[in-house]
Formats: structure tokens, sequence, C-alpha cells
């Protein structure tokens, strides 16, 4: 399947940084998918330039009301976005999200007609501990709605530990992971085969062929190394 290098600026970007969508364009690779995550006040002003599909980092689960602050699905599809991040472990761990709030967020995303990206993965002390794989389990169980399909829903495994820090698990790591994912998938969805599994957490453009090669890794969610077209680039040309 095609891999999809998908950008989360996370809560960095002004309208300057627009520019970085048109560097994207000019050199995007012909045999991956790409998708930029900017911040929700960029994203009407990035889906208008039309230069890569825009999605964005949350939604709330209600489409409407009183709600100060927060941002429907319906809202991102209306401003031109394609996708939705929903249960990023900052999410879950700043604004205390459950598995159960994540897989509202999932179904409001594909109400909307939005690509549900749910983000999963174990804390450092879940996997000293021996409890990764639980975690995940867990969090599958509890984070991806009954009616998940290749079409509405990409799976993104972010260790914690992994996020923003320069640490990456091993890649024997990653595979056991990644093949865990795809069985759990598996036991609950016909189609399983063919759902995207990201890899996220420190992925750079020197470490971006070595992963984007592993068995069952289907793409990145690729946070800082996201900000400058020259280094996302860099990673979606590792693409496999
Ligand atoms: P990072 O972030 O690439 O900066 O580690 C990944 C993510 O949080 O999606």
């Amino acid at each position: 399947m095609r891999q999809l290098i998908a950008g989360n600026w996370k809560m960095n970007g002004t309208g300057a940084s627009l520019a970085e969508l048109d560097a994207i364009r000019e050199a995007k690779p012909a045999d991956a998918d790409i998708l930029i995550c900017p911040p929700a006040t960029l994203i009407a002003r990035a889906a208008a330039k039309g230069a890569v599909p825009i999605g964005g980092q949350d939604c709330r689960a209600q489409v409407s009301g009183a709600f100060t602050g927060d941002v429907s699905a319906e809202m991102l599809k209306d401003a031109g976005a394609v996708a939705v991040i929903v249960g990023h472990s900052e999410r879950r761990q700043h604004h205390g999200e459950s598995d159960a709030v994540v897989a509202a967020k999932a179904r409001a995303a594909w109400r909307a007609g939005l690509l549900a990206i749910i983000c999963i993965g174990e804390t450092e002390a879940e996997r000293l501990g021996g409890h990764a794989l639980d975690v995940v389990t867990r969090q599958i169980a509890g984070s991806v709605p009954d009616g998940a399909s290749p079409e509405n829903t990409t799976l993104a495994y972010e260790p914690v530990w992994a996020i923003g820090t320069g640490r990456t698990p091993t890649n024997a790591e990653i595979v056991e992971m990644h093949g865990h994912i795809r069985a759990r998938l598996a036991a609950r969805f016909a189609d399983a085969a063919g759902m995207r599994i990201l890899y996220g957490g420190s992925v750079k453009p020197a470490n971006a062929r070595e992963i984007l090669a592993l068995a069952d890794v289907d793409g990145a969610l690729v946070g800082g190394a996201s900000l400058k077209a020259r280094d996302f680039l860099a990673i979606a040309a590792a693409s496999s």
C-alpha cells in the first residue's frame, strides 16, 4: 500500500509558515501520500492554497454547542481539512482524554467525512514494566470504534517516550508492535490488512529510510521534523 507521511505541526506556526507548504508542493514525492496538520488557526488558509492535503490535530465529538475554545470535525471539514488526528498522547496527557473520548472523536471525524488518525502508544514506565503490548491492546479496544476501515481510519503507533526526545524503539520493537497492532485490528476488522499503521516519535531524515522499510510500517507521523519543508521532504522521499 502507498505510505502516508503526515506532519503534525502541534502548536507551532503562523501565517509566515504557510510558505513551507509551497516548498512541499514543489518537491513532493509521487509514490507516497502526504498530509500536513497545522494549528487550527491556519487550516483554512493552508487548505485554500491547495498545495497539500490538510488535517486537524484534534476535534471535539459534538457537532456544535457551548464548548468554548473547541472545534468540531464538521468545522475542520468546512475549513478544508480531509483528516484529523485524535488521541495524540499530548491530548491524552494534558487534556485527560480517555479511550472512550478518543473513540467518540474518531466517530465524529467519520461523521464529518474526515479520515481519523487514531494515536496509541505506551509510556516509558509501561514499556520498562513489560506492558507495552497490553497497553496498546487496551487502547485499540477502547479508542478504535466498530466500523473502522482503511478508508476512514489510520492508526499511529507513537511510544510516548519517543516523542520529541530523539529516542526511538529498536527496529525489532517497532516490527513487534506493528505486527501486534495489525493482529489486534484483524481480530475485529475484515479489511485490517489494508489499514495503515503509521510509526511516530522522533522520525527524522536520518532514520526515516530504516523505519519506513520495516514490516507493517505504512508511513510516519512526524512532529518536529515536519516544521521545515526540507526535513519533511527528506522523510517523504525515504518512503518505500
Ligand atoms: P516528534 O513528534 O516527531 O517531534 O517526536 C511526533 C508526534 O508527536 O506526532
